[in-house]
């Protein structure tokens, strides 16, 4: 069980790494966009350092195959533990599994991103993504299940012996966090204030507080 970081914020990265629940990073095109980051080489390096060895995921954008390899080629000088998100389809619908291929003999490993099916799941493991990023919150704004979709996914892969890791991402109520992972993902991404509201817990609080105070301590002193 993995869980990633889906975030830009270095600050929070900083904070959740000590912990030790945090193996990994995942960054897309509006996570920098909403940041205000101009220089994404310059995040994308910062955050590879910072999460070594756990993996950085940082997402190509462009038009073409050539395109797209070649700024994947440029953002894996930035670390070893960069991982290639490549949208699994172009918007007119081609596929993007020969970028995937093309990458993957170069030894760089992929994240295909923006799965919303069984089918792009396992297209992209055939193609030899280290990640399906299936995105939870999408499938079901479309109506579908996305604890079925992880469910099948899950059971398909290992079934067929395939290495690809399932990632959830597009994670939008804490509880489904727990419920991805029942549901058989490696991986789940979060944001990290969901992550803080995945830990928390109002009764908790409170045991504490009792504990706290049959302890002698005052509240409030630190
Ligand atoms: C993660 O890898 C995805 O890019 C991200 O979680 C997508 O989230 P969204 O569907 O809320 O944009």
């Amino acid at each position: 069980m993995k869980i990633f970081l889906d975030t830009t914020d270095m600050e929070a990265v900083a904070q959740w790494l000590p912990h030790g629940i945090v193996d990994g990073v995942t960054t897309n095109p509006t996570l920098l966009r909403k940041a205000g980051v101009r220089n994404a080489r310059e995040i994308v390096r910062e955050l590879a350092q910072r999460v070594a060895p756990g993996d950085v995921s940082v997402q190509v954008a462009g038009e073409t195959h050539e395109e797209m390899v070649q700024q994947a080629l440029g953002y894996r000088t930035l670390g070893e533990n960069i991982v290639i998100k490549v949208p699994v389809i172009r918007p007119d619908g081609r596929p993007n599994l020969d970028v995937m291929t093309t990458l993957t003999r170069q030894g760089v490993a992929v994240n295909a991103t923006a799965c919303l099916s069984l089918a792009q799941v396992l297209a992209a493991a055939k193609a030899g993504a280290r990640y399906a990023s299936l995105l939870w919150g999408r499938v079901a704004d479309e109506g579908g299940s996305p604890e079925a979709v992880v469910a099948d996914a899950a059971r398909l892969l290992r079934q067929y012996g395939l290495p690809t890791q399932l990632l959830i991402g597009s994670v939008r109520a804490a509880g489904d966090i727990t419920k991805a992972l029942s549901a058989g993902a490696d991986v789940v991404t979060v944001p990290p204030a969901l992550l803080e509201r995945w830990l928390d817990h109002h009764y908790s609080r409170m045991t504490v507080q009792q504990f706290n105070s049959d302890a002698g301590m005052k509240m409030g002193t630190k």
